[in-house]
């Protein structure tokens, strides 16, 4: 038996549920975060498993950490995301596929950067029903894509001020969250570091990229009647505040 809060984090409201395999208790097989680099889909995706428990996955830190590691796959990475292009779907697919599985769990997973073509959402769809072994034509099991928009200028200001932990991940900004000390960890006390694809010319080609293929995979989900829009322009809190509105909702249909 496990508990799981609200989005709320409110006592008041804990669901407990009894199986894992049975996911249809739980509401939706996986919650995907979409939008254009800096959007904030990391920063809430975090908040979110924190609340639920469940296990985040960024393809970008699946694969930063491949590269970190000098992997054939970081190796190959390393050459498309430092000019800011997308790794191949069967290449994001098959890695995706073996971290899922490498973390022996059967609940709902949290995914940010993924996916970012409509074959990549086709293959996910594909992929959560041989796992859950549940139709996500049930609508209360249908994937929850949220979709976070915000402005060009917000957005590059984002990027530019990023800087990130080496040893725990998490992500400061120098104008909107800065660290207590300048350029330290609040937690590990390490040295914060830029990452190589915010680079302007490399936020650049990023961008376009976004622009190039996005639009299919909002359609995609917009047709499947799970899409939730979020104005990610506001204060980081006031994000959070509305997706966690949103997914209370997703939630309860699953309870009804
Ligand atoms: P990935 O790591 O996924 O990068 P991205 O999509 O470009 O997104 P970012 O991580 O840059 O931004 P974010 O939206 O998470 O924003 P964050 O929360 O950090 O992918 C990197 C590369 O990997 C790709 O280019 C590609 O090569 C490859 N790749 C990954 N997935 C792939 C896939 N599926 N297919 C093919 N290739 C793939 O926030 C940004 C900053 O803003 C932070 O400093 C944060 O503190 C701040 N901030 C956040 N919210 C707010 C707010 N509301 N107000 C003020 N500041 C805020």
């Amino acid at each position: 038996m496990i508990e799981i809060k609200t989005a709320s984090g409110s006592n008041r409201d804990v669901h407990r549920v009894g199986a894992l395999n049975t996911p249809q208790r739980l509401g939706p097989v996986a919650i995907i975060f979409l939008g254009p680099p800096g959007a904030g889909k990391g920063t809430q995706a975090r908040h979110v498993a924190n609340v639920y428990r469940f296990p985040h996955i960024s393809t970008g830190d699946v694969f930063r950490s491949h590269v970190a590691k000098k992997t054939p796959l970081g190796l190959q990475a390393a050459k498309i995301m430092s000019r800011g292009m997308l790794v191949p779907d069967e290449v994001v697919c098959g890695m995706l596929s073996e971290h899922i599985r490498g973390l022996g769990f059967a609940g709902c997973l949290i995914l940010d950067g993924f996916p970012r073509s409509v074959a990549q959402a086709k293959w996910l769809d594909r992929f959560l029903y041989m796992r859950s072994g549940v139709s996500h034509d049930l609508q209360c099991n249908a994937p929850a894509a949220i979709q976070i928009s915000i402005e060009r200028d917000q957005l590059l200001r984002r990027l530019a001020g990023r800087r990130s932990c080496p040893t725990c991940g998490r992500t400061y900004n120098l104008y909107f969250q800065p660290p207590r000390n300048p350029g330290i960890c609040d937690y590990e006390g390490a040295e914060l570091v830029m990452r190589p694809d915010d680079s302007e010319n490399v936020v650049r080609e990023r961008l376009m990229i976004h622009d190039q293929n996005a639009l299919p995979v909002t359609e995609y989900y917009l047709r499947k009647g799970r899409l939730l829009e979020i104005d990610g322009n506001k204060a980081a809190e006031a994000v959070r505040t509305a997706i966690a509105v949103e997914l209370e909702s997703v939630f309860a249909l699953a309870r009804a």
